[in-house]
């Protein structure tokens, strides 16, 4: 799209994909792992990371709020949509699209590890450590970028752009 400047191309993309599914694969061996989608940003990311993944897994989703329609953090994190099975034992996966703030995940941290999973760690597709507003400990990331309003593969601006497959920046930013 011409109004886009392509910010990680799908090349890139890809690449970065198939090396975290190598990483999990090795440091999940021999165990079951359940991946928890945070929609809908981390939709594409969760589903292209899952098949290179080689494991026995579960996949759930949930859902949560915290921006609103507009491009800065509101502080308010509400549950949208639960996970639809327990996690209690299981070795879990966050699988996220962006952390900016820290804030939803420092909220889904909490109230997962309440639940008593076997494990719990953060697969992230894109880092902005700049705005970090709390100590969330990340144990994988894709790329870190700066703090730039990015959208495209499943990240959205107004709820668009989500399909676009490259990560990008609107052109009058
Ligand atoms: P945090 O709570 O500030 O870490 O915000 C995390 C959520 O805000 C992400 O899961 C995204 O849904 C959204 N978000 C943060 N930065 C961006 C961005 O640059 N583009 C699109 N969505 C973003
Ligand atoms: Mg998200």
């Amino acid at each position: 799209m011409e109004h886009l400047d392509i910010l990680i191309s799908e090349e890139e993309i890809k690449k970065r994909v198939k090396e975290l599914g190598k990483q999990i694969t090795q440091d999940y061996r021999g165990k079951e792992l359940c991946l928890i989608c945070v929609l809908k940003g981390g939709v594409m990311f969760m589903v292209d990371l899952a098949k290179e993944i080689d494991l026995l897994l579960e996949m759930d989703f949930m859902a949560v709020s915290s921006y609103g329609n507009e491009k800065t953090s509101s502080g308010v994190v509400k549950i949208i949509k639960d996970l639809d099975e327990p996690i209690e034992g299981k070795h879990v996966l966050i699988v996220e699209d962006i952390i900016d703030s820290g804030r939803t995940l420092s909220y889904l941290v909490k109230i997962l590890n309440d639940r008593k999973p076997a494990s719990l760690r953060i697969c992230t597709l894109l880092d902005k450590p700049e705005k970090r507003v709390t100590d969330v400990r990340v144990d994988y990331v894709g790329f870190t970028i700066e703090d730039k309003f990015v959208l495209g593969y499943g990240l959205d601006y107004m709820q668009k752009y989500r399909n676009i497959p490259y990560i990008a920046v609107l052109k009058d930013e």
